[in-house]
């Protein structure tokens, strides 16, 4: 069977920071694409901060931060993302996802994979627009991707039975579980998780319960963190976007209607911890 040994991860931002930086912590060389110069110094920056924040507990040697900075390239050149697997983690809009991998798949050799990190756009309906749909699936890793166990494989009507697998021995080289789904809206996370955070969002709108109290209650009832400091982590922009493609691929249901309130934040480019202020405010935090 065909082997992996390079991978380009596209979009420097939340995701493909976390993904590209596992990718080469695995040992692979690792391109890292993305369109604004500014994403990924500021990946660069992060990778480069979290690698001596593991240095100076004692979890990685100078050794190993040297080779993981020579693992990775970082590039705004698409012509420089040749490799065997493609991980995309853009943001969430199926149009420019296809339209990226189009040129990828010009510039790629026939054997090369692509896979979409999506939260919610149907992998089939990706597929079906890509000229060689075996080699087309869904890897959704989860947020923060070096530390979130879970990866779903999403599989997609006309995946490879060797893609799949491949797959999947590349998420035991990462140190994930793998779970391979069907493609089915939010597949299963997602689709699960939306109650937590739409019910959170209804409850604040009808009860003017602040972010920080319905967290707090969230919190001690188990829960590892609360749905508004989630979203933050996420990314609003984000978490809205799943939750209208999943809302509109159900065919709209009431008790699945996007919030408002997050349209809001929308709007005022809240967007959570990526701009410093959400349902919360970070500002304070970065300047400490
Ligand atoms: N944020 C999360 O918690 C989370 C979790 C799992 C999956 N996802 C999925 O991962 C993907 C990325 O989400 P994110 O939160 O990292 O987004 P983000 O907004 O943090 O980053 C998106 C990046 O994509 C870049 N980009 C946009 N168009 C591009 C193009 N044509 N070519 C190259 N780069 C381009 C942007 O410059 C930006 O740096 C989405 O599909 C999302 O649904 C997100």
């Amino acid at each position: 069977m065909q082997q992996i040994k390079t991978i380009g991860v596209c979009g420097a931002g939340t995701m493909g920071t976390g993904i590209a930086q596992l990718s080469v912590q695995s040992g692979f060389p690792t391109i890292l694409f993305d369109v604004q110069e500014n994403m990924l110094q500021k990946s660069k920056d992060a990778m480069h901060e979290n690698w001596k924040g593991l240095l100076a507990k004692g979890k990685i040697s100078q050794e190993d931060l040297l080779q993981f900075e020579k693992l990775i390239i970082y590039s705004s050149n698409i012509n420089h993302c040749v490799v065997d697997l493609v991980i995309e983690a853009i943001i969430e809009k199926a149009s420019v996802k296809l339209d990226l991998f189009h040129q990828l798949a010009e510039i790629n050799p026939i054997k090369t994979i692509f896979v979409s990190n999506t939260s919610s756009i149907s992998i089939n309906a990706m597929a079906s627009k890509m000229e060689d749909p075996f080699r087309f699936a869904g890897m959704h890793f989860f947020n923060p991707a070096t530390h979130m166990k879970l990866v779903e494989i999403v599989r997609g009507n006309e995946t490879s039975e060797a893609v799949i697998k491949m797959l999947q021995e590349l998420a035991i080289r990462m140190g994930k579980t793998a779970v391979v789904c069907k493609d089915s809206p939010g597949f299963i996370v997602n689709r699960v998780a939306r109650h937590y955070y739409l019910e959170s969002l209804y409850m604040m709108a009808q009860s003017k319960l602040d972010a920080a109290t319905i967290d707090q209650v969230l919190e001690g009832t188990g829960f590892k963190m609360g749905a508004f400091k989630l979203m933050d982590l996420i990314g609003i922009d984000i978490n809205y976007g799943v939750s209208k493609i999943i809302w509109e691929d159900l065919d709209k249901p009431k008790r699945l209607l996007p919030s408002i309130l997050q349209e809001q934040k929308i709007e005022k480019q809240e967007l959570g911890r990526k701009t410093g202020e959400g349902f919360y405010n970070y500002y304070k935090e970065e300047n400490n």
